[in-house]
């Protein structure tokens, strides 16, 4: 595992530590976070990020805030879980799996009380969840690698956005989990990292994990990811995705969308890496994903040095949507979903045992 981005530290109570995203790569500083409140905090200010993980923090954020109750009848246990939950999900709107994870975790919670568990035993069936989701995330991070490893070629060279790596899961990344399963096999490949504006979540972060396990990678302003296909130097485009909708449109990091159509326009394949926590069962198509939109200050006075005139009016949608039409394939922890479209992306929900509605 490139890094260690979010673990459970202790038993009962314990808390989270994870790596405190926002200071890479100047400052490598581990963050304690021990309350719901410092959880949703780190959240929102993207100390934690990346879809999975964000799935990761919030089943460990349930945990945060029931692990000192004691003696609560079933139905106060719950009802606790229920509302720490939706604190929790206040923090982002964009990326599911943090919606998912907190539904797990409530789902827990009322299975047990139906089957007769008292408050406490629901509690400790919570900690059981929190700890399913982390380690199912290592699992399916490895399963990405694999199927996604196979669209990699020794000698290739491939162009990313933001970060979808170590730092966005509890082990390997989905965008960034091909490049490594590949290295591990022996591949030789470069990778292309777009800075990823506002945030610079690429030049920040997927610069660095690359760099610390040795992979070839090369940063580029997000205005040359044209140029570089242009060049004929982009074999794939491989990105994550903080929702999927059913009928296989992509919602990932603001500037994704422009280099899927600058990619089709170019015969360069492009694909999205996901796990299934990441595909919404209740949204049909990519324009009903509600989309982030973030302080002005991130794009007048990121990093403390202000870039614009003052007053100046700004629109900082933090993600886009990247119409199914122009995904080459999605990868999953069940395979490449090619083409995707409705009825390939419901099959593969359907298959993994996810219901879906009308
Ligand atoms: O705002 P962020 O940094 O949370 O955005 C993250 C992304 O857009 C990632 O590409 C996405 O969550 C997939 S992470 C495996």
């Amino acid at each position: 595992m490139p890094v260690e981005t979010l673990i459970w530290v202790g038993d009962r109570p314990g808390h989270v530590r994870m790596i405190e995203q926002t200071k890479l790569p100047t400052e490598y500083e581990l963050l304690d976070v021990t309350t719901v409140e410092e959880m949703v905090d780190a959240i929102y200010r993207l100390a934690v990020r990346g879809a999975p993980a964000i799935g990761v923090a919030a089943g460990y954020g349930v945990l945060l805030g029931v692990q000192e109750l004691e003696g609560l009848s079933a139905e106060e246990m719950l009802g606790r879980t229920r509302e720490i939950a939706a604190t929790l999900g206040k923090a982002r709107p964009t990326a599911v799996n943090l919606f998912w994870a907190l539904d797990r975790m409530v789902a827990r919670a009322q299975n047990d009380l139906e089957s007769g568990l008292a408050g406490d035993a629901i509690r400790d069936g919570l900690f059981d969840e929190a700890h399913a989701i982390f380690h199912e995330d290592q699992t399916t991070c490895e399963a990405l690698g694999k199927h996604g490893a196979e669209l990699i070629r020794d000698g290739g060279s491939y162009l990313t956005h933001c970060n979808a790596g170590a730092l966005a899961t509890a082990n390997t990344g989905t965008a960034l989990a091909p490049f490594y399963e590949a290295a591990r096999q022996g591949k030789t490949i470069v990778v292309f990292a777009d800075e990823t504006r506002p945030l610079l979540q690429g030049a920040r972060l997927t610069a660095w994990e690359l760099m610390q396990e040795g992979i070839d990678v090369t940063l580029l302003t997000d205005s040359c990811a044209g140029r570089v296909m242009f060049e004929g130097k982009i074999d794939a485009v491989f990105v994550g995705s903080d929702r999927i909708a059913r009928n296989g449109d992509v919602c990932n990091k603001i500037g994704t969308y422009s280099v899927a159509v600058l990619a089709r326009e170019h015969g360069v394949p492009f694909y999205a890496v996901a796990p299934l926590s990441t595909f919404d069962r209740e949204i049909l198509s990519g324009d009903q994903i509600p989309i982030e939109e973030r302080p002005p200050e991130e794009v007048t006075c990121g990093f403390g040095k202000q870039t614009a005139p003052e007053g100046v009016k700004v629109y900082n949608p933090a993600f886009d949507v990247t119409p199914a039409r122009l995904v080459r394939g999605i990868v999953a922890e069940r395979g490449v979903i090619e083409e995707p479209g409705r009825e390939s992306v419901e099959r593969v929900m359907r298959e993994a045992g996810i219901e879906l509605g009308e």
